[in-house]
């Protein structure tokens, strides 16, 4: 059968799927606020090292305002990161029990921090003294609880969502970040 040369020949459907698509800046902005933290974890080492001084005016109100700081991290990860993830991988794997752990870390990390913002918020509204050693203490375990945190998520966690994510998950998970970006930025300059 010879062919109907009257009309253009049809182009095979572009393929759709994660390679194809513009997903990059959702995941850049995610390492974006991954790096602040990595910013948080220095300041904190600093202030441990500095120990038995502290520095109440440098340190103190970056102390008392970890903990929600961190919430803006955690909140965005688990209300859209990690569900849009478990939207596109089938049944529980191993990275379903990955997220579960990452979810008990932000907790873990959040009740470490709320007690840290505890201490110094003593030390800051009822002019108590700062107990050197317990500080010391509280933010080495924070700091480096943090680190493990958030190099897994980097290396392991992104990376997946860039395979797995689809266009219209990464523009969500976009202005997800978007959101938040001003808030999160702002508490570094701030303190
Ligand atoms: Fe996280």
């Amino acid at each position: 059968m010879s062919k109907d040369r009257s009309q253009p020949p049809r182009r095979s459907p572009r393929p759709r799927g994660p390679r194809h698509l513009p997903f990059r800046p959702a995941i850049e902005r995610a390492r974006r606020f991954h790096a602040r933290q990595g910013v948080i974890c220095e300041e904190l080492e600093m202030m441990s090292d500095g120990l038995p001084a502290f520095d109440i005016a440098r340190n103190g109100a970056f102390v008392r305002d970890l903990a929600p700081h961190l919430r803006v991290h955690h909140c965005l990860e688990e209300g859209w990161l990690f569900p849009l993830l478990t939207g596109r991988l089938p049944g529980h794997g191993e990275t379903t029990v990955n997220l579960l752990r990452l979810k008990q870390e932000h907790m873990e990390d959040c009740d470490a921090a709320s007690d840290l913002g505890d201490h110094i918020r003593h030390v800051l509204e009822d002019a108590g003294d700062v107990q050197a050693e317990r500080l010391a203490y509280q933010t080495r375990a924070l700091f480096r609880s943090l680190r493990r945190h958030v190099a897994f998520e980097v290396e392991v966690i992104f990376p997946l969502a860039e395979r797995l994510l689809t266009a219209d998950d990464l523009l969500c998970l976009s202005h997800a970040y978007d959101r938040s970006e001003v808030a999160d930025a702002a508490y570094l300059l701030r303190h």
